[in-house]
């Protein structure tokens, strides 16, 4: 559009001469999508299931979501919180009226609303108990995003080699580790931060009886129990918010990615008492929850709400996990698929990342996370026939590279 003229391997030399290179980009530029397909700027046409990594849930050019924009922008875009905002208000009446939460705090972006989260828990836990209090406890191999607070709270130190003095505080404990999060929890602990399934660390399913023992013993030490669904939210698990799925609320919740449809927004979510640990000037956001973020936030959930929506996701992610394991089980790939509703993980001995080579030439998009696990996150409105449509992509590349 604004380098019209140019083939893709020429705009993607532009683009490595002033674009910062901390992305490893695959070679192709989306130009379109609509429905769960994508074009590329040549005009070749890709079944998405990577879907934005979790973020066009609906789709590509949902009705009510180019509706909500298009209507947005013919009125207002951007107002700041120095006034009230309804679209904001809406949606989080919305947010609190379909969760545990009571309270909403809007920002831009999943890390920011970890960092929201982990601002609000400090600030309740200095509030309640004292100065002492202000320990994080995370997960090995999470991910909470790339702020200098959030990639501490992420249990990778990939993500945090040469960024040293990294924030004080944090600690981490092996998914599903339950004696070792005893063993870790005290009086210090101002919160425990979890993925109830960990996304970038490989789709790895937190227990319910590892869920269980941190909401134990955040009762027991009056520590908040946070649970980042930035990734796992918004019906990605086939309910709207994956917790629902276990017998564990949480205090706090993050929400990003899909919330926007697209538009960039974060949220944080608390219950009542833990919100009114901020006040006034605690915490702001220049953009957080603007007028056309809020109105696209509001159309999302109008259509996730809708009667017999989520049955619907759940039995066409039913359909396509028993799919991927049919396939797991013909070529003997070994360990079995993970994860629900639609965001599941294929484990691979080898060929992860040569895969979804071959799977992108046949028109396919999907991702491998650590080089060795196939990422699924196609539109939770996926068709059963586009679902068939990957499987047989898959069928055929499998048959013809497998060995
Ligand atoms: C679970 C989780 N938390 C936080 C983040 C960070 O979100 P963002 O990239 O919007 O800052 C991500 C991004 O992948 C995520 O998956």
């Amino acid at each position: 559009m604004m380098l019209e003229g140019l083939t893709t391997q020429d705009m993607i030399a532009v683009g490595k001469s002033v674009v910062m290179n901390t992305y490893g980009r695959l070679p192709m530029a989306i130009a379109k999508g609509e429905g769960s397909w994508v074009w590329d700027v040549e005009g070749k046409r890709y079944l998405d299931f990577v879907t934005g990594l979790a973020v066009n849930s609906l789709g590509y050019k949902h009705p009510a979501i180019v509706k909500a924009v298009q209507q947005q922008a013919e009125e207002i875009l951007h107002t700041s919180n120095l006034y009230w905002i309804p679209n904001q208000v809406a949606l989080a009446k919305r947010l609190t009226e379909h969760s545990f939460a009571s309270k909403v705090f809007f920002c831009n972006s999943g890390a920011e609303a970890n960092e929201a989260a982990i601002k609000l828990a400090r600030k309740h836990a200095k509030k309640h108990y004292g100065e002492h209090k202000f320990e994080i406890i995370s997960l090995k191999n999470s991910f909470h995003g790339r702020t200098l607070a959030t990639l501490t709270a992420t249990g990778q130190t990939k993500y945090q080699d040469g960024y040293a003095p990294l924030p004080a505080g944090f600690s981490y404990v092996a998914l599903n580790d339950s004696e070792g999060l005893k063993a870790k929890v005290n009086e210090n602990t101002a919160a425990i931060l979890i993925e109830p399934i960990q996304g970038e660390g490989g789709v790895y399913p937190v227990s319910e009886a590892f869920m269980q023992t941190a909401r134990e013993l955040c009762d027991t030490y009056g520590a908040l129990l946070i649970f980042d669904e930035v990734q796992v939210g918004m019906g990605r698990t086939g309910k709207l918010f994956a917790y629902e799925w276990s017998g564990v609320m949480p205090d706090v919740m993050t929400l990003a990615k899909a919330l926007g449809g697209g538009v960039p927004i974060g949220a944080m979510l608390a219950t009542e008492e833990v919100a009114q640990a901020f006040q006034p000037g605690d915490h702001a956001s220049t953009f957080g929850g603007n007028p056309l973020a809020t109105a696209v936030g509001c159309a999302v959930l109008d259509v996730m709400l809708e009667e017999g929506f989520f049955e619907d996701v759940q039995n066409r992610a039913e359909y396509f996990k028993q799919g991927l394991e049919r396939l797991a089980a013909k070529y003997q790939t070994g360990e079995p698929i993970r994860g629900r509703g639609f965001i599941l993980g294929w484990p691979l001995p080898k060929l992860g990342p040569e895969i979804v080579e071959f799977c992108r030439e046949k028109g396919l998009l999907i991702n491998c996370i650590g080089g060795k696990t196939l990422r699924f996150l196609p539109p939770i409105n996926v068709k059963q026939e586009e679902i068939d449509q990957a499987l047989g992509l898959l069928d055929d590349v499998f048959s013809q590279h497998w060995k």
